[in-house]
């Protein structure tokens, strides 16, 4: 006889799932080709800046919202702005993630340019910074990039930048992250205006990993900062192709619940809901396997922000090349009113300050989880090349 299972959806309704697999569909929870056929690399791409954008364009950002837009019309120039439709106003109301997102982009431009002797001169805000606010930002540029034939030296982080992804997955509680990895890791961060910090002992991991749970909670049981991440899950191969970024979700149960409209994306999951279960069972996972935490802090201007960027990319593809997992959990760092309290315990416990008030307060920009993953890591999808330059 068919297993059946009941499953209760975001909306609070229920279905009646079978745990058979649907016939007469893939049921391969893999993105679909095209979405992630960035991390194929270049494609006969002839303009060295576009060859050098192909790999830009697999940078880690905020909820995979992609927020990079180049203008390409001066020869020899690389100019870059924001796109000022793809912003996390109550997750992020101040756009620090979306201009760390910037910083990781910025980066891998020159790494990529670097891989074919040219090194990149980069001016930041070349017009002025953008406004402190959300509501100030304007077209103004973030930086202009001058490139220089100079035969610069390729950079050894190259060969990972195809390889490197994020892992959301829960990590192996059998392998430890040694203190030699960690020294290593920490090693990769030498720009002087970002500051490094980790831990892999496991009397400090205990605090760090309640402190991911309960951030998560508050993120999860705020209507508007739920639904920012609700709407942006693309659910099912149609979706995904559609938009080729946000946060996507192959798996067949989704995809049967999507169909018959009861993956409710519109409602916030109400406390001891099963939605909202389900979702503090992934962050609870994720969190109780974290096997070490790094972080990155700086001072909290705008340049700053694209500095904790470029560091924290690189950052990444060291630990890729290490084979270790980097993780963000970036909950307690987000700077909505309901969040504060975690706010200053992560500045608190990771700094051993209290939380900042101004810009040149010490901020924590990045605090991650450590590990290795238990099974390979999938690419996340990319919008096309062409969707990033700006005619
Ligand atoms: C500033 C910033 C904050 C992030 N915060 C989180 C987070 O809180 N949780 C998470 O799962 N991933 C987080 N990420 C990772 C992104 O979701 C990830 O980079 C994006 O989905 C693209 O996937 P990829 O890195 O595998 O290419 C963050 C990335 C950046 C740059």
């Amino acid at each position: 006889m068919e297993r059946r299972k009941f499953i209760r959806l975001v909306g609070g309704g229920i279905v009646v799932a079978a745990t058979a697999p649907m016939t007469g569909c893939s049921l391969s929870s893999d993105y679909p080709d095209k979405a992630v056929e960035a991390w194929g690399g270049p494609r006969n791409e002839v303009d060295p800046r576009r060859y050098a954008l192909a790999f830009a364009i697999t940078a880690p950002n905020p909820h995979n919202i992609q927020p990079w837009l180049v203008d390409l019309k001066e020869s020899g120039v690389i100019t870059v702005m924001t796109d000022p439709d793809r912003i996390l106003p109550h997750t992020d109301p101040f756009g620090r993630q979306i201009l760390i997102g910037h910083g990781a982009f910025i980066e891998l431009l020159v790494i990529a340019l670097a891989s074919q002797g040219i090194t990149a001169e980069v001016a930041l805000w070349p017009q002025g910074e953008l406004g402190p606010a959300l509501k100030d930002w304007d077209s103004r540029p973030i930086a202009r990039l001058t490139l220089k034939n100079t035969g610069a030296v390729n950079d050894p982080l190259f060969a990972h930048v195809l390889k490197r992804h994020t892992p959301k997955s829960d990590y192996d509680l059998g392998r430890k992250v040694s203190d030699q990895t960690l020294r290593v890791l920490m090693a990769s961060v030498t720009d002087k205006a970002v500051r490094v910090g980790g831990t892999v002992t496991p009397a400090d991991l205990l605090p760090l990993r309640e402190l991911c749970v309960k951030s998560a909670q508050v993120e999860f049981l705020t209507p508007r900062t739920v639904l920012e991440t609700l709407q942006l899950l693309r659910v099912g191969p149609d979706e995904i192709l559609q938009h080729r970024d946000g946060l996507a979700i192959n798996t067949w149960m989704a995809r049967a619940l999507s169909t018959i409209g009861l993956f409710d994306r519109s409602t916030p999951p109400e406390k001891g809901s099963q939605a909202f279960k389900a979702m503090m069972a992934q962050m609870e996972g994720n969190s109780r396997t974290a096997m070490g935490f790094v972080w990155l802090s700086g001072k909290n201007g705008r340049s700053d922000q694209i500095h904790a960027g470029r560091a924290y990319v690189r950052l990444q593809l060291k630990a890729t090349e290490l084979g270790l997992g980097v993780h963000p959990m970036s909950q307690a760092l987000q700077e909505f009113p309901e969040m504060a309290a975690h706010y200053a315990s992560a500045h608190q416990l990771t700094l051993n300050r209290p939380a900042p008030v101004t810009p040149d307060d010490e901020t924590l920009h990045m605090f991650c989880r450590l590990g290795y993953a238990e099974k390979p890591v999938p690419a996340t999808p990319r919008r096309t090349l062409a969707a990033f330059v700006q005619a």
